[in-house]
């Protein structure tokens, strides 16, 4: 299945919920719907998940819910360069919350390398994701500078045709400073691709994106466009 370019311009739908425990029952419905459709129509569901702290909850629900698991196949949007049981990083997040206590078999649990050092563990998570072909959803968060997964303002996004599926960030501005990022481009070849934003510390990037500034989360553009999932507050003040 080629790579289907992204869009030039980002078509955004804004999904906005009273309060965070909504906004969470919704992107795990949202998520589980995404998963039976997918697993519908071609057997399985290719999952990209986000780091940072904002989807710890809906990994906890997905914890409880019902699916059909076995065809689940996960995938990291971005990666710490740390220990794999550093408590820092994404992987070991999404394991406690979720995914050492669900029945997807280890061998699709795809965790990014990062503690082999950035540039070896991109090449070898673009060597993992070369047979993938679109995801079929993919979780993103948004930091206060509008970045997400570990494409930060100023830095290579990833976001020209050909450009490598996951990239090394040296940099990071966000702590730790040696990431891997899927590319934006990677990111972008999507079903669907869903933001998850509940922090009022987000408000100016939210702002920022909705004027059509530059962010990096808005460098995400499939054909499809994505869902932003976000708190009223963050949608009602300027
Ligand atoms: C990371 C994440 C990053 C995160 C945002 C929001 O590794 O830090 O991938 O992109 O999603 O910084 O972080 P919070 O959810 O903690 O606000």
């Amino acid at each position: 299945m080629p790579l289907l370019n992204s869009n030039p311009h980002q078509q955004c739908r804004w999904h906005a919920y009273p309060a965070t425990a909504e906004l969470e029952q919704a992107a795990l419905q949202a998520i589980l719907h995404a998963a039976r459709q997918a697993i519908s129509l071609r057997g399985t569901f290719h999952i990209v998940l986000a780091g940072g702290t904002t989807p710890r909850r809906v990994y906890e629900l997905l914890r409880k819910a019902d699916a059909d698991w076995a065809a689940w196949h996960i995938y990291f949007g971005d990666e710490r360069c740390l220990p794999p049981d550093h408590a820092e990083r994404n992987s070991r997040m999404a394991a406690l919350a979720w995914l050492d206590h669900a029945a997807i078999p280890s061998s699709q649990i795809h965790p990014i390398p990062a503690e082999r050092g950035a540039g070896i563990a991109a090449n070898i998570y673009a060597q993992t994701l070369a047979g993938i072909g679109l995801f079929d959803l993919v979780l993103l968060g948004l930091g206060e500078d509008g970045h997400t997964a570990s494409l930060f303002p100023g830095h290579d996004l990833g976001n020209t045709p050909g450009a490598p599926a996951a990239i090394a960030v040296p940099d990071a501005p966000k702590p730790p400073p040696q990431r891997v990022s899927l590319s934006a481009q990677r990111l972008s070849a999507a079903r669907q691709v869903m933001f998850l934003v509940t922090d009022a510390a987000k408000q100016q990037a939210i702002n920022d994106w909705r004027k059509g500034v530059n962010i990096p989360a808005a460098a995400i553009a499939p054909v499809s466009g994505v869902d932003i999932y976000l708190e009223n507050g963050l949608l009602d003040h300027r």
